[in-house]
């Protein structure tokens, strides 16, 4: 057993901390008690999988905690006279371009946290003792800070600049990115680690790239990201716009019947974008709105920013503006600490609010998320059963949807030849496959049909006037 280190002379963890190959350095000095040297352990275990392995001394190290001892004056006097020696290794690797994220953490970070930002603002994080699962997170976003991207080889903000453009000739319904990674840190996610900060592309560009799918065919553009309702894009003379303000000007363009936006976080479901829905004919009446769990503890777990009752209020204002607003959503179900009543608070919200179709998961642990490393994980078998019960009724509702349809008279995309002779496919406003028969010259228009029967994942139509046709 490593013997525990005394309050005053630190131990070094130089051991190999996992099988891969370390893409980061990551140097951790240890004072005090044996619950210290636990909690190094747990740290560089949380840090492995984003590609922290050991590193031999400070100076070549990427990230540097130091886990500290508050048991004696002496003992916290130790950590500032070393912080003021990394401070010089810190600026010594800024000069020769490479950065280190330096940490403190234990029982001096706990009790002198403002005194170490004060006295060393150098230290990038100061975490206690009961917050190490949210090491990632923070390590993330001090990197961040630091103008680093996180497992990504050139700022976002570049990629756009420097892929190719999107081929503009992608048929009557086009994808466009407007956003991209996640500063939201859900706890069970690798999203805000793989796929970086948040970052929006500027008005001008998409504006630009939508005219040019337009030109080139498309009819309905997807407007993308991984928050696209946290898309705050630069606009004209520098302002920032919001989603709501994108949408009412996409909505100008020419010959674009029909716009959608995905994927959206209810935390950022704001009034003016609720109100869009009510005032852009061009927006489809279809909303995909991850909600994960109907229990508050598990989403308090989560860290998912709101409540259940946040997510009953925007669908009841959706439905109040837009009456024929449909719902798709994501569910986890068994993230750790889940309960059969919280399950249950799950499986009640999907009942009240009624969902056209969704998306459902049992829980997987990510390595280096916070999630990965709680207690209570849900037993397996526990999962299967709640997720059988959740499709259950998701696939009951879906058929429930679609049969709804039936009768109805909706305008339909075509986009291509259905599998039968004399069959065009198109989707409905709520993004159904739709079949009828009709000719070849259907394809990029808007038509109006009548629903003739529903199908477990598609619906078929007759189609009412061809006159009612949209210009191709
Ligand atoms: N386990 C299970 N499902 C997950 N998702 C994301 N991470 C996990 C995980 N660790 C699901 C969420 C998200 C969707 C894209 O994938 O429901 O909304
Ligand atoms: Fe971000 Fe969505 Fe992942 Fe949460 S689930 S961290 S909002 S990408």
């Amino acid at each position: 057993m490593t013997p525990a280190p005394s309050p005053e002379t630190a131990i070094d963890t130089t051991a190999p901390l996992d099988g891969s190959t370390p893409r980061k350095r990551l140097f951790i000095r240890t004072w005090g008690c044996q619950m210290n040297v636990y909690d190094s352990g747990r740290m560089a275990d949380v840090l492995a999988p984003l590609g922290y392995g050991p590193a031999e001394t400070p100076e070549e190290a990427d990230m540097v905690i130091l886990n500290t001892c508050h048991i004696r004056e002496k003992a916290s006097e130790k950590v500032f006279s070393d912080l003021g020696r990394l401070r010089v290794m810190k600026e010594a690797r800024a000069e020769a371009g490479q950065k280190m994220v330096l940490a403190v953490a234990g029982c001096v970070a706990q009790a002198e946290g403002k005194e170490i930002t004060t006295r060393a603002p150098w230290v990038d994080i100061v975490l206690g003792p009961q917050t190490y699962h949210r090491l990632p997170e923070m390590v993330a976003r001090a990197a961040r800070a630091a103008g680093a991207q996180i497992d990504t080889d050139f700022p976002v903000e570049q990629k756009f600049d420097l892929l190719p453009q999107p081929r503009a000739d992608q048929g009557p319904t086009a994808f466009l990115t407007i956003q991209e990674g996640c500063d939201k840190f859900c706890s069970f996610c690798v999203v805000p680690y793989t796929r970086g900060a948040e970052f929006s592309r500027p008005v001008a560009a998409i504006v630009a790239e939508a005219r040019r799918l337009v030109a080139g065919g498309a009819r309905e553009i997807s407007l993308l990201g991984q928050n696209v309702n946290a898309w705050h894009g630069e606009g004209p003379g520098g302002a920032t716009w919001t989603l709501s303000r994108l949408l009412y000007e996409l909505a100008e363009i020419e010959g674009l019947a029909r716009l959608r936006y995905t994927t959206s976080h209810p935390r950022d479901m704001d009034d003016d974008l609720i109100q869009a829905h009510g005032r852009i004919p061009q927006l489809m009446p279809f909303l995909h709105l991850p909600v994960q769990s109907g229990s508050d503890k598990i989403l308090a777990a989560m860290n998912r920013g709101h409540q259940a009752d946040l997510f009953f209020r925007i669908t009841d204002q959706l439905r109040e503006v837009r009456p024929d607003m449909a719902f798709t959503s994501d569910f986890i179900v068994g993230h750790p600490g889940e309960k059969a009543e919280d399950h249950a608070a799950t499986m009640a919200l999907v009942e009240k609010v009624g969902f056209a179709l969704s998306y459902s998961f049992k829980y997987s642990a990510r390595p280096g998320t916070p999630a990965a490393g709680q207690p209570f994980q849900v037993a397996e078998a526990e999962k299967d059963a709640r997720l059988q019960e959740l499709q259950a009724l998701l696939r009951q509702q879906q058929d429930a949807f679609n049969l709804s349809c039936v009768g109805l008279e909706c305008d339909i995309l075509f986009t291509g030849t259905g599998r039968h002779p004399g069959q065009m496919a198109g989707r409905s406003p709520w993004l159904q496959p739709v079949h009828a028969l009709g000719n070849a010259d259907l394809v990029g228009r808007v038509a109006r049909v009548k629903i003739a029967a529903a199908m477990p994942n598609s619906l078929s139509a007759t189609l009412l006037d061809a006159k009612e046709l949209t210009p191709a």
